[in-house]
């Protein structure tokens, strides 16, 4: 069977529109990638395979805040990523994949974020953090809790 490649100007929209119904969704619920690919003229399909490639997505309702740590080499060998999670984890008592229950932070573990010479590194929400320490992270979370 042969795959059907949509439109390449619709292709190039396709992040903006799934960004956009995340922001109004807060997350890409099933109606809102059905309203993505219905707009879009793309099958749900590709609009789902696409939507949970990138790790700026998210098809599961999360937190105020999107905490995601950086699991990938140059993080690891930078000793960040693991210790990260690990005093993110016992800091907000959350695993990876789950929020905290004020519904302010959720936790997640992704690769590469294209900060590798800065590493550790984390998002938060659309905020790139690097050369992260425990007293960063205290810091940045002490800040978005608005302390
Ligand atoms: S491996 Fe962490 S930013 Fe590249």
């Amino acid at each position: 069977m042969t795959k059907v490649l949509p439109d390449p100007a619709k292709r190039a929209m396709l992040l903006t529109a799934l960004y956009i119904a995340q922001e109004q969704y807060g997350s890409l619920t099933p109606d809102a990638l059905e309203r993505v690919s219905a707009r879009l003229g793309i099958s749900p399909a590709q609009v789902y395979e696409t939507a949970t490639f990138y790790s700026m997505f998210r098809t599961q309702p999360a937190g105020r805040y999107v905490l995601q740590v950086c699991e990938g080499l140059s993080c690891y060998l930078a000793d960040g990523a693991e210790n990260l999670a690990a005093y993110i984890q016992n800091k907000l008592h959350i695993c990876p994949g789950e929020t905290t229950t004020d519904g302010l932070f959720t936790l997640q573990m992704v690769q590469c974020l294209a900060s590798c010479s800065s590493s550790p590194a984390m998002r938060v929400n659309d905020t790139l953090y690097e050369n992260l320490t425990a007293d960063r992270v205290d810091m940045l979370l002490d800040e978005l809790r608005g302390g």
